[in-house]
């Protein structure tokens, strides 16, 4: 698995692509907090007064790399708004090149980063967070970063409608195993978990690394989680302890021996593997 840094063409000029698909960014998303929903709403020149002036709902894709979930999530609710964050300007041009080409009116890009949702949203005004194979961070000192720590996972219930939701879907079974105790500690309460959305979620639009990460063997673990209750200072307090593991403590003990290694894991695995070989020779010349 190569970097998560999204790759270009030769050609690609970043600068006129962000400005060539302009209409599907919003570049101070502060400007719109606790209106998304109705300020996006496309104006109709024949709309009455029984016609609807708002969006549904606000569903926020965080993450959304170069969108083709987002859009395709966008054209099956049509009445709802989707917003899809990254911190990649990269991503940003190729996902709002997608939602142009689409002439869809219910999607819409900032670019940023997901620290700063406060900044984004007003309280409540979201009814669904999808973090869409998040960056990893398997390591302990990069743990702080994972998008499913019980710190983003507070930030988000802020932000969460009543009944809103958080749905992770992720190739790591490490990350899956990390954050469900997150959740929990956060005050979710968790609706499913699959080990395999594909074949148990199927209406779930598939994002790019899905499609390229289950090319290569993996099979994708889920968890939708709902707000719940306010949790316990001691619920919060195990799964702070808990928040900065490292993934690599989540890894089974064969190492994934024949198996599919998650991605950002490669590297790590193998050292891990290198290691047991080295001691298993050098436990066996004794
Ligand atoms: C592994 S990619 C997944 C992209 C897409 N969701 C998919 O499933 O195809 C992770 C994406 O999350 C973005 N990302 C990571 N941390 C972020 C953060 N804190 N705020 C916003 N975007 C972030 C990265 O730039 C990258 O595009």
């Amino acid at each position: 698995m190569g970097s998560t840094r999204a790759r270009t063409p030769k050609n690609f000029v970043l600068d006129e692509r962000l400005e060539r698909y302009r209409d599907a960014i919003e570049y101070i998303p502060a400007a719109y907090a606790g209106n998304w929903a109705q300020a996006c709403w496309p104006l109709d020149p024949h709309a009455d007064s029984t016609s609807p002036r708002s969006f549904r709902e606000v569903r926020l894709d965080l993450g959304c790399g170069k969108g083709s979930y987002l859009v395709a999530a966008a054209q099956a609710e049509p009445d709802a708004l989707f917003i899809g964050i990254d911190m990649q300007p990269v991503c940003i041009a190729y996902a709002s090149q997608r939602v142009i080409e689409a002439g869809i009116k219910n999607a819409l890009l900032i670019p940023g980063s997901g620290e700063k949702l406060s900044h984004m949203f007003a309280p409540g005004e979201l009814a669904s967070i999808t973090l869409n194979f998040p960056t990893p961070h398997p390591r302990k000192r990069e743990a702080a970063q994972r998008l499913t720590t019980v710190e983003h996972l507070l930030d988000y219930r802020k932000l969460l409608a009543p009944g809103g939701t958080v749905v992770l879907r992720t190739d790591s079974e490490p990350l899956f195993d990390y954050s469900l105790p997150q959740f929990e500690g956060a005050g979710y309460t968790v609706q499913w978990t699959s080990h395999d959305t594909r074949a148990d979620h199927p209406s779930i639009p598939m994002s790019e690394y899905e499609e390229r990460l289950v090319e290569e063997g993996a099979t994708v673990h889920g968890i939708c989680a709902r707000l719940d209750e306010e949790p316990s200072g001691q619920q919060l307090q195990a799964a702070r302890e808990q928040s900065l593991n490292s993934l690599y403590d989540y890894i089974p003990e064969d190492l994934y021996e024949g198996a599919y290694i998650p991605h950002g894991m490669n590297f790590a695995i193998t050292a891990f593997r290198n290691r047991r070989r080295n001691l298993e020779a050098r436990n066996s010349r004794q």
